[in-house]
């Protein structure tokens, strides 16, 4: 219990440890006075030549994946993300021109290992994003970002999923700036939302209405989360933490698929979690009319200055207004609440779930 430091469960002490843990990931790291990124193993030009990247990863490390995708695709380089089991068996092909990129907390689980084998195989460069320094999978990639998240004990990842998400964007502005030759058109906005981070994380741990939020609904048939561009891996990574925690059925969709499928399974029981980042707000509010007209309760999680959501939502999560692809990091601090509370409501072993463990180093 002393390692707790006065918090009930790790998670609990590790979610509030954010502010700490992502001044560590930022330290020396990004100048949003001058753009610069200074990443200390690479040094400026370390990524010419590099034509495509693809991220292996899986669980939460995955969904940290998908946002590094997403804002690197966006800035002009190709980028993918594999869930690494899946690229163990049908790897897309690789040459030198690709950046293999092992996003993985631990730096031990088997099946991002194995993928990034397989790109080495194939010739590919290969990188390792993690906490551990020594990890297998730092000694076995040509090179390796470290997050300095500090430990986490939870199962449940936590402080290293934000962490993970600011080194890609770090990362991401850096291989653009390489491979590109020219640095993204925001940069300077994006370096100052991320140095504003651990701020803004503070002032939601400090007015966070998510335990109210989890008495209220977590006694629901099944709790569905959306979101779009950016924020559709964070509505991927509200599920996960859900189910994992508080064993109750959780799915996470992208906004624009609700209507291809799972509107089906939307009733007054089952609260949709719908996230907005200041970007496609319109759309995703069309979907949030979709499942309110079947009767679902809405949560929305959102900038505290949209007052437009507001009209539509029944419970809002609120975020401070920052860079829309810094937003989805401060929404998942929200929905990682929620998923606390809901499980602590439901008296679940937290820091334990039945059948996970924190590191898995089988296939
Ligand atoms: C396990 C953990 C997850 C984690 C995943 C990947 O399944 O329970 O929380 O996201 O492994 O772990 P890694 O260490 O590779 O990030």
């Amino acid at each position: 219990d002393a390692g707790k430091g006065g918090y009930e469960h790790y998670m609990l002490k590790e979610i509030h440890e954010q502010p700490t843990s992502l001044r560590q990931t930022l330290r020396g790291r990004a100048d949003p006075t001058t753009g610069d990124v200074i990443l200390e193993d690479f040094p400026s030009g370390t990524f010419e030549g590099i034509r495509r990247v693809q991220f292996v990863a899986c669980g939460t490390s995955y969904h940290a994946g998908l946002v590094g995708s997403h804002f690197i695709g966006s800035r002009g380089l190709p980028a993918q993300t594999f869930l690494a089991s899946e690229y163990a068996v049908s790897a897309p092909p690789v040459d030198e021109e690709t950046l293999v990129v092992g996003v993985t907390q631990s730096g031990e689980t088997a099946d991002t290992l194995s993928a990034l084998r397989r790109a080495e195989a194939g010739g590919a460069r290969t990188l390792a994003v993690t906490n551990v320094v020594g990890s297998t999978a730092a000694r076995e990639c040509d090179d390796a970002l470290f997050i300095r998240a500090g430990p986490e004990i939870g199962v449940a990842a936590t402080k290293t999923f934000s962490s993970q998400v600011v080194s890609l964007s770090l990362l991401g502005e850096r291989l653009v700036r390489d491979a590109v030759g020219r640095r993204s058109d925001d940069v300077q906005d994006v370096l100052s939302a991320l140095s504003d981070l651990p701020d803004h994380v503070q002032r939601i741990l400090d007015y966070t209405k998510a335990h109210r939020i989890a008495k209220r609904y977590y006694d629901c048939d099944s709790y569905f989360f959306i979101g779009r561009g950016s924020v559709y891996p964070v509505a991927l990574e509200g599920a996960l933490k859900f189910k994992e925690i508080s064993y109750e059925h959780a799915e996470g969709f992208a906004a624009g698929e609700l209507k291809h499928g799972p509107l089906a399974l939307v009733t007054p029981a089952t609260p949709v979690f719908a996230v907005f980042t200041g970007r496609h707000d319109r759309k995703t509010l069309s979907n949030v009319k979709e499942v309110e007209a079947r009767g679902a309760p809405v949560v929305a999680v959102a900038s505290e200055t949209n007052e437009e959501i507001v009209q539509y939502a029944d419970d809002v999560l609120t975020i401070p207004d920052t860079h829309p692809d810094v937003a989805g990091i401060l929404a998942n601090v929200q929905l990682q609440l929620l998923s606390y509370h809901a499980a602590a409501q439901l008296d679940r072993p937290i820091d334990k779930p039945r059948n996970l463990a924190k590191s898995v180093t089988v296939e």
